[in-house]
């Protein structure tokens, strides 16, 4: 391997959801640059995503995105290495913005494209921090689409031992925010409040038996919901606490059993629920009980950015997984 393969320089865009994003990486861990721009006030007034106006800032932003980050980074352009971009799983208009530019900029260069799955971008965001995280691990992944229980036994080998059957936790956050109404995205509002309130209302632990690894949060929301209407005059802060310790209850169940069932040495969390502060104590206190490795990304890398789809790019540049020019938006990608 020389020394510009074992030092690229990848370029990654996200555009899957809510956040335009564009990174700049070389080689495992330095982060060139790493620019986000949430279209957060756009969608809070509908309380959720809305597809048509996510595709419309979207093809509104990115250039300007791509050109901060090209400028924070320093670097000519003739130096990139490869072009990676998410292809699914998001929303297809939102992903095609993402993707268009990619292939335009990759052609252009006239180097390699790399289309990226989200989710292993989300799990690739602890590469970009811990240089002693190898596999085996398990991985709790957690996002406003995606609740996943995974093996992670290599990029091209990962288990899904259990997944949500309805919502997605981070779903669930903004549901509920919204029922409260505390505005969007849900996750960081609801911590906030639950932080002056506290946890005296006992709403349900979905799936809670020990024969699946999988999870269910639309009971819960619908509980919340008929909790709201029948105590109009209940604290909001103490229906956050409450809703949030039973989202981390299961969450933390699941893990556990997990821990229990696959004799794994590592646990890795990833995807924007993974920020909340009172998940990650819960998994440190379970990591210290069963003396494991404990791994999550910091807060910023959390949530949706560029700079993890590059991470992931890296990875697929070193085997020369590139994509060609066809390459289109798989909105239901799965991880395996
Ligand atoms: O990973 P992400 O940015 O986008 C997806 O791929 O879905 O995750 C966004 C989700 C939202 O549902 C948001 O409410 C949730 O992550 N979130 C949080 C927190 N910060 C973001 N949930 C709980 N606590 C947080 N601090
Ligand atoms: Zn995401």
């Amino acid at each position: 391997m020389n020394q510009l393969d074992s030092f690229p320089v990848i370029i990654g865009i996200e555009t899957s959801c809510d956040e335009t994003a564009v990174g700049i990486l070389r080689g495992d861990r330095e982060i060139l640059s790493n620019v986000v721009v949430s279209q957060v006030l756009e969608h809070t007034k509908y309380g959720g995503v809305v597809p048509e106006i996510a595709s419309r800032q979207h093809a509104r932003t990115i250039d300007v995105v791509f050109q901060k980050a090209v400028e924070d980074a320093q670097i000519d352009l003739e130096d990139v290495s490869a072009v990676a971009v998410t292809e699914g799983p998001g929303l297809v208009g939102a992903l095609l913005v993402g993707i268009s530019f990619a292939k335009a900029l990759a052609y252009a260069l006239d180097k390699p494209l790399i289309g990226v799955n989200h989710l292993l971008a989300h799990i690739y965001a602890n590469f970009l921090v811990f240089e002693d995280l190898i596999p085996p691990f398990l991985v709790l992944l957690v996002s406003g689409g995606h609740t996943e229980l995974l093996e992670f036994r290599s990029a091209d080998e990962v288990i899904v031992l259990g997944r949500t059957r309805d919502d997605a936790a981070g779903e669930a956050f903004d549901k509920v925010a919204r029922l409260l109404g505390l505005g969007y995205p849900g996750g960081p509002v609801i911590e906030e409040a639950a932080k002056r309130g506290r946890a005296v209302h006992p709403f349900p632990r979905s799936l809670s038996d020990e024969s699946t690894f999988d999870f269910s949060f639309s009971g819960l929301k619908t509980s919340v919901l008929y909790f709201l209407r029948e105590h109009p005059e209940a604290k909001v802060e103490d229906v956050a606490a409450s809703f949030q310790e039973a989202v981390v209850d299961t969450l933390i169940s699941k893990l556990e059993l997990a821990i229990r069932k696959r004799g794994l040495q590592r646990i890795v969390l990833a995807g924007g629920v993974a920020a909340n502060q009172t998940l990650r104590k819960r998994v440190n206190k379970l990591s210290s009980r069963y003396g494991l490795q404990i791994y999550f990304p910091p807060v910023p890398l959390c949530t949706d950015n560029g700079i993890m789809v590059a991470r992931a790019g890296v990875e697929k540049y070193r085997k020369k997984e590139f994509s060609n020019l066809n390459l289109s938006a798989s909105p239901a990608l799965l991880l395996s």
